[in-house]
């Protein structure tokens, strides 16, 4: 049986839907959450590397908090450089896959159009830094095993996130202002896992990026996911100035997945239908 452990496969929004792809495959998964085992103890992953004798790490374990990591930059550091690091070290001696998440918030979002693996990153955010770091102190090992996916704004069951928080919020108020000039790449979490698992049984080593097909702009997902609710709470249109944050976003982060499609001949459907499907299961869900 294929084995495979999933880093924040416990908790985390991506972990848990890789945790669930793996298991609908087959695969004996070992979701880890915090406390069960020293992920910065490079000793102790390559034991539980080899105990459970796993063909695949996967990391999904990072800083995630964008405006806060401005404040903690050697905390979100830790997690989004050195972390990736010392994983990249445990798999170095074995056969296992490293698969690591890299974020579109790499990029200046200066182009208009998609960003391709090629595209110089220069992040404007300390979070958007460490996660480069985090790529190129893996890409530096030379690994012959290792898939790194850079994906974006990411919405699914498990753990709160952009929809979920419109959701509740358009539940309590008659208005909400969104910021209309960050256009990105909304990625599903199922999708992006299955995905994920798509380009791994193709072979596939490398830098990559994945996301659902289409774009949006914050103000444009929150009004889709507001409307499919049957919400009617107003989603207003506002500009990133009205709306000031701690860290600096890309103004465009839109990924170009056509490297992903010439490997695995998948075009990732377009985020409105992944939404959908997002927003009818957590409403079967709830009844
Ligand atoms: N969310 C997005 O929109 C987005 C966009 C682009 C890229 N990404 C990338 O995609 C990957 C997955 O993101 P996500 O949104 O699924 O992350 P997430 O939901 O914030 O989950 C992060 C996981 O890391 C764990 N973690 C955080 N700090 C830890 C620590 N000090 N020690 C041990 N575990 C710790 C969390 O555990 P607890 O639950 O215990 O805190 C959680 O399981 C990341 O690489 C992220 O950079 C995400």
């Amino acid at each position: 049986m294929k084995t495979a452990i999933v880093l924040g496969g416990k908790t985390g929004l991506l972990g848990q839907a890789l945790a669930l792809a793996l298991e609908n495959r087959g695969w004996l998964v070992h979701a880890l959450g915090r406390g069960d085992v020293d992920i910065f103890d490079l000793t102790a992953i390559k034991h539980f590397l080899s105990t459970t004798r796993a063909d695949v790490l996967f990391n999904t374990v990072a800083y995630t908090k964008v405006d806060q990591a401005e404040d903690e930059p050697a905390e979100a550091s830790l997690l989004n450089r050195q972390l990736p690091l010392i994983l990249g070290k445990a798999v170095a001696e074995t056969k296992a896959l490293l698969v690591h998440y890299s974020t579109d918030f790499v990029f200046n979002g200066k182009k208009d159009t998609p960003y391709t693996t090629e595209d110089l990153p220069e992040p404007g955010s300390v979070y958007g830094q460490t996660k480069l770091q985090g790529e190129q102190e893996l890409l530096n090992l030379h690994l012959p095993n290792l898939l790194i996916l850079r994906t974006s704004w990411l919405f699914g069951p498990g753990r709160t996130n952009f929809v979920t928080r419109i959701l509740e919020l358009a539940a309590q108020r008659s208005e909400l202002s969104v910021v209309h000039d960050q256009v990105g790449s909304p990625s599903y979490t199922l999708d992006l896992a299955d995905n994920t698992l798509a380009l791994m049984e193709h072979g596939a080593t490398g830098l990559f990026h994945l996301a659902n097909s289409g774009q949006a702009s914050w103000c444009e997902l929150a009004a889709e996911a507001v409307r499919c609710a049957g919400l009617t709470c107003q989603i207003k249109p506002i500009t990133s100035a009205e709306y000031p944050q701690q860290a600096q976003r890309p103004h465009y982060s839109v990924l170009d997945l056509n490297a992903f499609s010439r490997i695995t001949n998948i075009i990732p459907r377009p985020w409105p239908q992944a939404l959908r499907e997002f927003l009818f299961a957590r409403f079967k869900a709830q009844i």
